[in-house]
């Protein structure tokens, strides 16, 4: 098979052309302080057991608390939280600051108003390059039930809106 060598650039642009939804993943650290970061590498992975995985970059200050606390909550976003996304897409120690949440069964935060949140109890890490791949048993739904939520969508890297 021929290999191509591929520049950062070229890869970026690339992954770019995939679009996804905008989640904050969010976890606790042992003494129950909240930690999140905006992500979209979240996907679906078995439904029998129902589970979900993150992968997240080796440099994020949310790895070592999420894989302390084995749970992590993904916080699907709508439309209304372009914001928030950009607040946790840098690092910080206030990100929280003003953010209404509840801790859910696992004791990770659960951001209001979220189109979804799925709370998984971590099962397998694996490495993934310059990422881990963090894989979790979902334990808990909440579903948004106002119908004119619309999620957020990224798409060559720019925030774009689900058009019918
Ligand atoms: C739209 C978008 C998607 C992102 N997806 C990911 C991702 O899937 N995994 C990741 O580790 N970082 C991702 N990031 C970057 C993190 O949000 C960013 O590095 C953040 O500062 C990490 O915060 P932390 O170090 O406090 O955990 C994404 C950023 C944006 C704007």
């Amino acid at each position: 098979m021929n290999s191509q060598k591929i520049d950062e650039s070229t890869f970026r642009t690339a992954s770019g052309l995939w679009a996804t939804g905008v989640s904050i993943v969010t976890t606790a650290d042992l003494s129950d302080n909240p930690f999140g970061l905006t992500m979209n590498s979240v996907t679906s992975l078995s439904l029998h057991p129902p589970m979900f995985l993150v992968c997240v970059d080796l440099g994020s200050d949310t790895m070592q608390p999420m894989l302390d606390r084995r749970a992590f909550c993904i916080n699907v976003l709508t439309e209304a939280q372009k914001d928030l996304s950009n607040r946790f897409a840098k690092k910080g120690k206030n990100k929280f600051d003003g953010v209404d949440w509840i801790p859910g069964v696992t004791l990770t935060p659960v951001l209001k108003d979220s189109f979804l949140s799925i709370e998984c109890n971590t099962s397998n890490v694996y490495d993934g390059g310059d990422h881990r791949v963090v894989c979790g048993e979902v334990s808990q739904l909440h579903f948004n039930n106002d119908p004119l939520s619309r999620p957020l969508i990224y798409f060559k890297g720019k925030y774009n809106a689900l058009v019918d």
